[in-house]
């Protein structure tokens, strides 16, 4: 390999990288939390983050992405910065995160990329993937749960949590519609890493299913582990 290549190449891992999914009000933020507490109250080194964000420089983009004003703002443009958001993270938090052994508990990854601005605004799928390559800095989780549900209630529970549309929520329901069916999709592709789950229900039923659909990592959550 030559020397710049590995200059760039993923850290050496010891840790487990998650990441959890899914339309905008699926539950996966709550979800998330829960878990990296559930790891927790196990005795693991968890770091909790999330996209786009996570770093100062995320935070900022964060706010660039998510303003209703900046409705000129082209496709490209959009996925081009969720990218920048994205490899910041891997660079700053995961990749040392993960090279201490921790599990990393993401809320949001590549997968939304290829889900939002491939799947909703149609940007071209095999872009969509190169550009993830870049952004993901080569990093792919160990396990990805995809919260499902239909995308009508989902969008109602997102914008009535919130008061108001954040500008990907005022893309509608057609594109939300689009997006299930893109991680949907996934996991078709990769069943090994990219799990559906349902997320209908109480929190503590969604809870257990995302435990179930952990089984095989060596986490210490799921059969045979009692919730808390
Ligand atoms: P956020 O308020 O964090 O929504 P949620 O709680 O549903 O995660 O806003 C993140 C928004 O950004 C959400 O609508 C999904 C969208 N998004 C993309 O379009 N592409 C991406 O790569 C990522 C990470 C998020």
């Amino acid at each position: 390999m030559a020397a710049d290549a590995a200059a760039h190449a993923p850290a050496r891992r010891g840790g487990t990288f998650l990441s959890l999914e899914g339309v905008d009000g699926c539950g996966k933020s709550t979800q998330a939390r829960a878990l990296a507490e559930r790891l927790r109250a196990a005795g693991l080194d968890v770091v909790s983050v999330r996209e786009p964000g996570g770093t100062a420089l995320g935070e900022k983009i964060r706010g660039i992405l998510l303003d209703p004003a900046n409705g000129a703002m082209c496709d490209e443009c959009e996925l081009l910065l969720y990218e920048a958001s994205r490899a910041q993270l891997v660079r700053e938090v995961i990749e040392p995160a993960l090279a201490r052994g921790a599990v990393v508990v993401c809320d949001r990854y590549l997968d939304s990329t290829f889900a939002y601005q491939a799947g909703g605004r149609g940007l071209d799928a095999g872009l969509v993937r190169s550009c993830n390559a870049l952004g993901s800095c080569g990093v792919l989780p160990d396990r990805t749960l995809v919260l499902d549900m239909p995308a009508r209630e989902a969008l109602g529970r997102a914008v009535g949590a919130s008061g108001g549309a954040d500008r990907i929520e005022a893309a509608g329901l057609a594109f939300q519609r689009r997006v299930r069916d893109a991680y949907l999709g996934l996991a078709q592709e990769d069943p090994a890493r990219v799990r559906v789950v349902d997320a209908s229900g109480t929190p503590d039923e969604v809870a257990r299913r995302v435990d179930e659909a952990l089984a095989g990592l060596g986490l210490p959550v799921g059969e045979g582990v009692r919730h808390g």
